[in-house]
């Protein structure tokens, strides 16, 4: 017993060289304590095989990993998501998103229609399809991702969820591509968070060397995906449904007027800071 140590002088330890928050978020993973009842390990005598995880997630993140992918999990609305670097870490702004996605749903459930039918174009880890199968237990989700490796994170998650699993299948392939025929003119509710940042811009440099280009890149003005979903979206989506995207505040106008050219009726809406993140845009019902 002599030479054992105890948890606080790791989180010490992490401190000092990463900051606090992201050494209790380590110190938290390892040793599963709940959040903010980090103070009842501290005192426990690490294991070995403590240890040994700690070094590797300290020397990780030390080498510039993001933290979510060191964490191997990232909170998303209800979900406790699994991340790695084959998926881009769900964030805050698309939240909100899902949050449009779900409020759109449940507005369209007041009407008295009972299942519902998603899709989500580009899933990635699942978020915006797995909390719209948690949250709106009418619905039946289509996930797509035209990355076999995302949906690889996306099956791990959904057998994260329950019951609500049951309500979500995974398609592969290129946006409506991956889309069964027969729901073309039936989908209740389109929702995307596509690549959106133009070739030529810069991204912070811990984004640009951990995370898929294929989740953050589309074309010379980054509008390729978004203008491809709005052309194709009145063809799939039902009578007075919806197309929910998220992309970058610059881009929301021009969006915007793209979903009215195609005889949809939008609206730009915030994201947490207040920025235009957002385009709700409705089918006229029949
Ligand atoms: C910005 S990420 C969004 C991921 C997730 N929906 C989220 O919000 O965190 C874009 C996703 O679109 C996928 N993607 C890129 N090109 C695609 C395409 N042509 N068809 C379908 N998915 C595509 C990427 O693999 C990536 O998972």
């Amino acid at each position: 017993m002599a030479d054992t140590i105890p948890w606080s002088a790791l989180l010490r330890e992490a401190a000092d060289l990463l900051g606090d928050q992201d050494a209790r978020r380590i110190v938290e993973e390892i040793t599963g304590a709940e959040p903010g009842r980090l103070h009842r390990v501290l005192d426990d005598p690490v294991t070995e095989r403590g240890v040994a995880r700690f070094d590797a997630m300290l020397a990780r993140r030390r080498a510039g990993e993001p933290l979510q992918y060191v964490l191997g999990r990232w909170g998303f609305r209800s979900l406790d998501l699994m991340v790695d670097p084959r998926v881009l870490i769900p964030r805050p702004e698309t939240e909100v998103v899902a949050g449009l996605a779900v409020d759109a749903l449940h507005a369209r459930a007041r009407t008295g229609q009972r299942e519902l039918i998603v899709a989500d174009l580009g899933t990635g880890t699942g978020a915006i399809a797995l909390s719209i199968a948690v949250e709106c237990s009418t619905a039946r989700v289509i996930a797509t991702d035209a990355s076999p490796d995302a949906l690889a994170v996306a099956r791990a998650n959904l057998s994260g969820i329950g019951r609500a699993a049951t309500r979500v299948s995974l398609h592969e392939g290129s946006w409506f591509d991956a889309v069964p025929p027969a729901a073309e003119g039936s989908l209740d509710l389109i929702v995307s968070n596509p690549p959106y940042v133009a070739d030529h811009e810069d991204l912070p440099e811990v984004v640009e060397r951990w995370e898929p280009a294929d989740a953050l890149r589309a074309g010379p003005d980054g509008l390729d995906d978004l203008r491809h979903i709005v052309e194709h979206a009145p063809r799939w989506l039902a009578p007075a449904g919806t197309l929910v995207l998220e992309m970058a505040p610059q881009q929301t106008e021009v969006v915007a007027e793209m979903a009215s050219d195609r005889g949809l009726a939008p609206s730009i809406h915030p994201d947490l800071a207040g920025r235009a993140r957002a385009v709700v845009a409705r089918k006229a019902p029949e």
